[in-house]
Order: C-alpha cells, then sequence, then structure tokens
C-alpha cells in the first residue's frame, strides 16, 4: 500500500486470568499512512493501550504479525527491536514517566546517550528542543520540581529527540487543562506537519479527537470504524 509505513495483520491479545481467557484484542488489522495524524478512540478498557503498545512493539501480540516498512517485526530479537525502538519510535505515555533523578535536559537527552554523538551535541539538540517548547528556563530542574504540563511536555521532548518516524501517545492531554493540552497538541500538529512524522493517540478527549484527520474507534478489543477524513 502507498506510504504504508506500519501494518497489524489478524493482531490478537488475550490475557489468561487465573482460568479465564481475556481477549484484549480481537483481530485487528490496521494500515498506519506515513504522515498520518491518528486518533485512537473507545471506552475505557477497549484496549487502546494494549493496541498502542503493540503497534510501538512495547508487548508483543498473542498472535498476528506486525510490519514496520515491511519488516516482520514479530520475527526480530529483543535487541534489534530494542534497537528499533530506539531509532525509528516515540512514546508519550499517559503519566510521562520521566527519570527522577535526571533533570528535564537530561530526561529529554537520554535517549541519544547510546548513539555516536558526542555529549555536548547531545545537550545541544535537548537544550534547543526545550527551547521549543518554551522550557529553556527549566532545563536543569528536576521533574518534582515542575508542574504537570511541565513534565508532559518534558516527556514529549524527549519523545522527539530522535526524530521518529512514529510518534505513539497515550492520553498526552489526559492529566493536563485545556491550555495545556492545547499546547500539547499544536505540539504533536507541528512535528506532524513540519517533520511528516506519522503520529497516533489514543484519547478519550474530544478536543484532541476533533483535531485529527483519521479516527480508528476501538470497542471490546475490536476496530468498530476507521475514518479518514
Ligand atoms: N497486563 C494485563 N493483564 C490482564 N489484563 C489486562 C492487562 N492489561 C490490560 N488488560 C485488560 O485488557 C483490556 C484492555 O485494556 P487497555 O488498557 O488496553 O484499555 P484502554 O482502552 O487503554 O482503557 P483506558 O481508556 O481505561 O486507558 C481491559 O479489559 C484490561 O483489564
Ligand atoms: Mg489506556
Amino acid at each position: 500500500m502507498k506510504g504504508s509505513i506500519l501494518e497489524a495483520k489478524n493482531i490478537q491479545k488475550t490475557y489468561l486470568l487465573g482460568k479465564t481467557e481475556l481477549h484484549a484484542l480481537n483481530n485487528i488489522s490496521l494500515s498506519l499512512e506515513q504522515s498520518e495524524l491518528i486518533s485512537l478512540v473507545g471506552p475505557s478498557g477497549s484496549g487502546k493501550t494494549t493496541l498502542l503498545n503493540i503497534l510501538g512493539c512495547l508487548d508483543s501480540p498473542s498472535s498476528g504479525q506486525l510490519f514496520f516498512q515491511g519488516q516482520n517485526m514479530s520475527q526480530k530479537k529483543e535487541r534489534e527491536l530494542a534497537e528499533f525502538r530506539r531509532t525509528h519510535f516515540g512514546y508519550i505515555f499517559q503519566f510521562f514517566n520521566l527519570i527522577p533523578v535526571l533533570t528535564a535536559l537530561e530526561n529529554v537527552a537520554f535517549p541519544l546517550w547510546q548513539t555516536r554523538l558526542s555529549r555536548k551535541e547531545i545537550n545541544k539538540k535537548a537544550s534547543q528542543i526545550l527551547e521549543i517548547i518554551g522550557l529553556g528556563k527549566f532545563a536543569h530542574h528536576k521533574p518534582d520540581e515542575l508542574s504537570g504540563g511541565q513534565q508532559q511536555r518534558v516527556a514529549a521532548a524527549r519523545a522527539l529527540i530522535s526524530d521518529p518516524q512514529i510518534i505513539f501517545a497515550d492520553e498526552p492531554t489526559g492529566n493536563l487543562d485545556s491550555q495545556t493540552g492545547q499546547q500539547m497538541m499544536e505540539l504533536l500538529k507541528t512535528i506532524n506537519k513540519e517533520k511528516g512524522t506519522t503520529v497516533v493517540i489514543a484519547t478519550h478527549d474530544s478536543r484532541v479527537i476533533s483535531q485529527t484527520r483519521r479516527i480508528i474507534e476501538i470497542k471490546d478489543g475490536e476496530i468498530r470504524s476507521d475514518e479518514k477524513n
């Protein structure tokens, strides 16, 4: 398919709870195109986070396959997957997952620590991103010295620093007031537009949903609708 960057084929995810099987995802097939801005919506417990984690190779499906630019991800070893995650994917989690002992600058910079770039180059890049998101003055603050909205922006900066091809964001505005939430959305929209990064956002937030061109709705682990506007 033209421009397809990530393709899921018949993804199932089953959790075993005692003797009961819980089918968190049932036969999900979808294709994400380059430069798409997508909302993944559905009620609580419908499988959004599970699907996002599988698409982002943070979790593996019980069955089915995932192809990134035509490469079968299910056949890759954990080390290769880790490299893929670091170089091609960016993640923004609902609860930020910042490292408490590192400063804002270090949190943003750390995905690049294992690359060939020098510390000086890395810190320059991290500083520039912090400036762009309006946190230049807070570079040396630790997460607990930042507000929730500021922490969320640091988490976004960390996801962006390695110029990923796809960004996976799980409820990125969930803990933010409407103004800070809109700043987060503007940041994601800018990256999507200027760099052509594919952005997938799991969300309940109608203000987010109305700003995305494609809306994938899941319910009980199945795709209910997939609309492109
Ligand atoms: N590690 C796990 N073990 C067992 N069941 C799980 C596990 N993770 C998720 N589930 C179950 O899978 C289903 C889908 O969960 P998921 O977290 O993907 O939902 P969600 O759509 O992200 O919900 P929310 O909007 O509340 O974040 C739920 O029924 C949940 O209880
Ligand atoms: Mg969730």
